[in-house]
């Protein structure tokens, strides 16, 4: 099998120039700030995928022959891997298309009644919000809006007056995607299960970023990406409960969630139904149609990448180059920086507006002028920038992120080319 470590780097902290020829993309000459939208790729995960892809393609649990045996026997490990990643066991994973999808699987298969609340919080990403809002929808359940405020600091004595004996659900992230605010995962868990609440969480931001143990967490749901993690587009995770894989009927069903090697008790077609059905046993019950085989076995090789390079590294490494430069940017006269100031209450994300000039402009200078490439915009957290109960009066910042690859020279690049654009704006 191809190696899947990194070609350049060793076990101690991070040192990125030693790993960033892993990532073709960065032979540009261009600055890469963008990762919380999409992380770049170490040419270990393509090997992985490409491997399969010309030496053993072929559907997984479907056949008898060699290069389906030795499919399965790749996905299965890369499932085992992703599960151990967060600490989860493989029967409580499913692989979806992604975050959102994952957290849609979560919304469909979670029985919800008329006049029940879910609450969330108004730093949700759309992701975290719509699936949320059909449900209440469609059921006649509430929603009911924790807002941290701008800064985005979660108060959990705040937040547990919105708990009722209706409330059913809570859905909440774990990093903010605009301000990189990490809530207060356990605490909530604990909250959310001395009320027999379900605690879902998205970790689109979180996963790719700390190490998480999700029985240590105690949430009962938690959804991410592969692309964020260096991993291939295309693959998401959603991890739930043990007892809710094996209780739940899954929202979304087809082939492979069905035993169909189990006695049908069917009395007639006009009767087939979920009363009659033998569910696959886990995690196959919820993985409906063919995986995404490829992508499973790229996804892995990027654990391994992020396992190899340690998680305490990548977390200190990025959280302290975001660190570096929000306090750069607030000496910056007529910025202003979203978010608090406390390191230890941030991840890899820094945000921020200057006076007078529209985010989407200061991503156009620093994309033209110094090839540095930012997310601006709402970052598709609707509840936060927009609408008539938005937190915050702007309609949306620019935000740059940081990486395992991204250096100290990077980070003061961007803040000299965010200080000379507030200079000739100003
Ligand atoms: N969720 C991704 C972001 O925040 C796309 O940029």
């Amino acid at each position: 099998m191809t190696a899947t470590t990194p070609l350049h780097h060793g076990a101690s902290a991070l040192d990125p120039t030693r790993l960033r020829s892993d990532f073709p993309c960065l032979a540009s000459e261009s600055v890469y700030l963008d990762s919380v939208a999409s992380s770049l790729t170490p040419v270990s995960v393509v090997e992985a995928m490409n491997e399969y892809y010309f030496s053993y393609r072929a559907n997984v649990h479907r056949g008898s022959y060699d290069a389906s045996m030795m499919a399965s026997e790749q996905y299965e490990a890369a499932l085992a891997k992703v599960a151990a990643f967060i600490g989860a066991d493989p029967e409580e994973v499913v692989f979806t298309s992604n975050t959102t999808l994952a957290l849609n699987l979560a919304a469909l298969s979670l029985p919800l009644s008329a006049g029940d609340e879910i609450v969330l919080s108004t730093l949700e990403h759309t992701s975290n919000m719509a699936p949320w809002a059909l449900k209440a929808y469609q059921v006649g359940a509430t929603i009911r809006w924790y807002n941290p405020g701008p800064e985005g600091v979660f108060e959990i004595d705040d937040f547990v007056k919105l708990l009722n004996e209706r409330t059913r659900i809570v859905a909440l992230t774990y990093v903010s995607n605009v301000l990189g605010t990490v809530y207060p995962v356990e605490a909530i868990a604990n909250a959310c299960s001395e009320r027999g609440i379900v605690y879902v969480v998205d970790a689109a931001q979180a996963v790719p970023h700390r190490r998480i143990d999700v029985h240590a967490l105690g949430c009962d749901f938690l959804a991410f990406s592969g692309h964020k993690m260096l991993g291939p587009t295309g693959i998401g995770v959603l991890y739930m409960k043990r007892e809710h894989a094996e209780t739940l009927m899954p929202g979304i069903a087809g082939g492979g969630t069905i035993d169909t090697t189990a006695e049908c008790r069917c009395p007639s077609i006009d009767e087939c139904g979920p009363k009659y059905v033998t569910f696959s046993a886990l995690p196959d019950k919820w993985q409906a149609g063919t995986p995404p085989i490829a992508e499973a076995i790229g996804l892995g090789a990027a654990v391994d990448y992020l396992q190899a390079v340690g998680m305490e590294n990548v977390h200190r490494h990025s959280q302290s180059l975001a660190a570096g430069v929000a306090g750069a940017l607030r000496s910056i006269p007529g910025i202003q920086v979203y978010g608090p100031e406390e390191a230890s209450l941030l991840s890899s994300i820094v945000s921020f507006n200057l006076a007078n000039v529209p985010p989407d402009e200061v991503g156009r200078m620093l994309n033209e002028r110094y090839h540095i490439a930012v997310r601006s915009g709402a970052h598709c957290a609707l509840s936060y920038f927009m609408g008539a109960d938005a937190v915050v009066d702007v309609p949306g910042n620019v935000r740059a992120s940081f990486y395992l690859y991204n250096t100290q020279e990077e980070a003061q690049q961007f803040a000299s080319a965010v200080r000379e654009i507030a200079s000739f704006c100003s």
